[in-house]
């Protein structure tokens, strides 16, 4: 049994039903994960194995319909009733746990590799250190919603926030965080490299500023070679 913060993650939780890999795509906005996920996706299909690609907060019908509320920016026209950080907090848990019952666990127990495209990371870097609440607690709820299950391995993709926000701005499909202040948007990146050092066993810093083709190559070489010390099989 490890400890993470003051929670306590045993082996019996994790292992109860999962015989596939569980990889999460962390970053901050416009860090190129998506993009990243989806090519690795297509490689390992092309390799025979089974993928299940999601993403967070999402991945079914209701956790679909929270990621809107959550992320939805109101018009200007409109008078906007702020979300409070403990309720975009209660909000991206509530999805997690319909994504972790519906998608995660039962893919997860059929032997697919998951890629989910950010996961309880996310959680401590925005609501932890971009909106100040306690980690500690945060640690605590992750681990309700996520029945214990941590990820296999963990993609975090870094580069200051100017281009990751520069890149976002570019795109049709800004949402109601991405226009949080760039002080903000430093602490969510200073919180994920915290983690990162704090965990380094599982998760592994990527350059977002190396080309697309560079860093396909370097995640699918980190991470065919962790199939095979796993011993993942082709379903
Ligand atoms: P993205 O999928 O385009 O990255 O957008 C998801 C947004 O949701 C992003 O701004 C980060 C935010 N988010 C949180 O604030 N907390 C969380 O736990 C998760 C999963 C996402």
């Amino acid at each position: 049994m490890r400890k993470t913060g003051n929670v306590r993650i045993g082996p019996a939780s994790q292992s109860r039903t999962r015989k596939g890999v569980f990889l999460t795509f962390e970053g901050i906005e416009g860090s190129g994960k998506t993009t990243q996920s989806q090519r690795l996706a297509t490689t390992l299909r092309a390799m025979g194995y089974s993928v299940l690609e999601t993403r967070e907060p999402g991945g079914t019908p209701v956790a679909e319909r929270i990621r809107t509320l959550l992320l939805e920016n109101v018009p200007k026209n409109r008078k906007q009733e702020i979300l409070t950080p403990e309720c975009e907090t209660a909000l991206v848990l509530a999805a997690r746990s319909q994504h972790m019952t519906h998608q995660i666990l039962p893919a997860l127990s059929k032997g697919m590799i998951v890629l989910c495209d950010r996961f309880s990371d996310s959680t401590l870097a925005y609501q932890g250190f971009g909106r100040k609440l306690d980690v500690e607690l945060l640690q605590t709820f992750n681990h309700f919603v996520t029945q214990g299950l941590d990820p296999d391995l963990t993609f975090l993709f870094d580069l200051p926030t100017t281009q990751g926000l520069a890149r976002r701005a570019r795109s049709k499909h800004q949402n109601r965080l991405d226009r949080e202040t760039q002080a903000f948007h430093r602490r969510v990146r200073r919180g994920f490299l915290d983690l990162a050092t704090e965990h380094s066993e599982r998760i592994i810093v990527i350059n977002g500023r190396n080309s697309s083709d560079h860093i396909a190559l370097t995640i699918e070489n980190i991470f065919t070679t962790f199939l095979r010390a796993k011993r993942v099989s082709k379903l």
